[in-house]
C-alpha cells in the first residue's frame, strides 16, 4: 500500500523542501518507488532535482483544478525510482481558484487514487502557509513530518501546527498521523539549539526523530547543482543524516517501530 507523507510547517525556510527532496532520494536509493509532489509555486523541490520551473508544462496545478490527469504531469528524474510532479508559477492562483470548487479539500486525495498503485511513497512538499493547498496535502496524506529549525520561537510554531493538524484530522482525515518532528539546521556550537532540542523532546517525546539534521553547507549547495545531497556529496554529514532519517521513516511505517 502506498504511504503518503506531507512535509508541512506554516513557518517559511525551516527545511520542508530540503527534507522532502532528501528523504525522497534516500528512500529511492534503498529501493522504494517514490513520487515527490511539489505543492509550492516557488518550485524549489523541482529545482532541487534539476528542473527549471519555466521549462516544463507539467504541473500539479491542473491536477488540483481537475483540468489535467496526474499521470500526464509526472516527470522521471535522474535518480532511479524517483519521479516528480513539479509545480509552476500558476500554482499561486490555485489557492483562490480552489475556493469555489466542489470537494475543494479533497482534490489532491481524489486525484492520487489514480496513480497510487505505482508508488511505495508519495511525498508532498507543502508551501509555508496553512491555506487550501496545504489542507489538500494533509487531507491526502496518511502521515505528516514537521521539519523545524532549532530556534527560539520554533516550539510555539510547532504547537500551532499540531493544533491545525488535529483540526484537519477531526474534520477531514481521521487517518492522518504525525510521523515525526524533525530538527533541522542544527548547529552544535549554539547553546540555544541544544535548549530547543531538549524542550521539543520534553514536549513531544518519541514523536521527535532521533536523527538531527546538522546545518551543512553541502546540503545548501546541492540544489544549485540540481541534485539531492546524497547524489552531490554522499559522505557529507547532511546526506548521511537524511539517509538515517529515511531509515527511521521506514522503521516507523513498515516495521511499526
Ligand atoms: N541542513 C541544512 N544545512 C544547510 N542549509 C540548509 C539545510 N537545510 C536547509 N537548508 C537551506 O535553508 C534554506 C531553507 O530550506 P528549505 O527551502 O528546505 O525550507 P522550506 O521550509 O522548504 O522553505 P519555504 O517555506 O520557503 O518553502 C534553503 O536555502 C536550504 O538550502
Ligand atoms: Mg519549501
Amino acid at each position: 500500500m502506498v504511504q503518503i507523507i506531507a512535509f508541512a510547517n506554516q513557518k517559511g525556510g525551516v527545511g520542508k523542501t530540503t527534507t522532502a527532496v532528501n528523504i525522497g532520494a534516500s528512500l529511492a536509493t534503498i529501493g522504494r518507488r517514490v513520487l515527490l509532489i511539489d505543492l509550492d509555486s516557488q518550485g524549489n523541490a523541482g529545482t532541487g532535482l534539476g528542473f527549471v520551473r519555466t521549462a516544463h508544462k507539467q504541473s500539479v496545478y491542473g491536477v488540483l483544478l481537475g483540468t489535467s490527469k496526474p499521470s500526464e504531469n509526472i516527470l522521471t528524474t535522474a535518480i532511479p525510482n524517483m519521479h516528480i510532479m513539479p509545480s509552476t508559477m500558476q500554482l499561486a492562483d490555485a489557492e483562490v481558484e480552489l475556493m469555489d470548487l466542489e470537494r475543494r479539500e479533497y482534490r489532491l486525495r481524489d486525484a492520487l487514487t489514480q496513480i497510487a498503485q505505482h508508488y511505495d511513497y508519495i511525498l508532498l512538499d507543502c508551501p509555508p502557509a496553512l491555506g487550501l493547498i496545504t489542507i489538500n496535502a494533509l487531507v491526502a496524506a496518511n502521515y505528516v513530518i514537521i521539519p523545524m529549525q532549532c530556534e527560539f520561537y520554533a516550539l510555539e510554531g510547532i504547537t500551532h501546527m499540531v493544533k491545525s493538524i488535529n483540526e484537519i484530522h477531526n474534520r477531514w482525515n481521521p487517518e492522518l498521523e504525525i510521523l515525526g518532528v524533525l530538527l533541522t539546521m542544527y548547529t552544535k556550537q549554539y547553546g540555544m539549539t541544544r535548549a530547543v532540542d531538549e524542550d521539543v523532546r520534553k514536549k513531544f517525546g518519541d514523536t521527535v526523530f532521533k536523527t538531527i539534521v546538522p546545518r551543512n553547507v553541502r546540503v545548501a549547495e546541492a540544489p544549485s547543482h540540481g541534485k539531492p545531497a546524497l547524489f552531490y556529496d554522499f559522505n557529507s554529514p547532511g546526506a548521511q543524516a537524511y539517509l538515517r532519517v529515511a531509515t527511521e521513516v521506514v522503521q516507523k511505517i513498515e516495521q511499526g517501530a
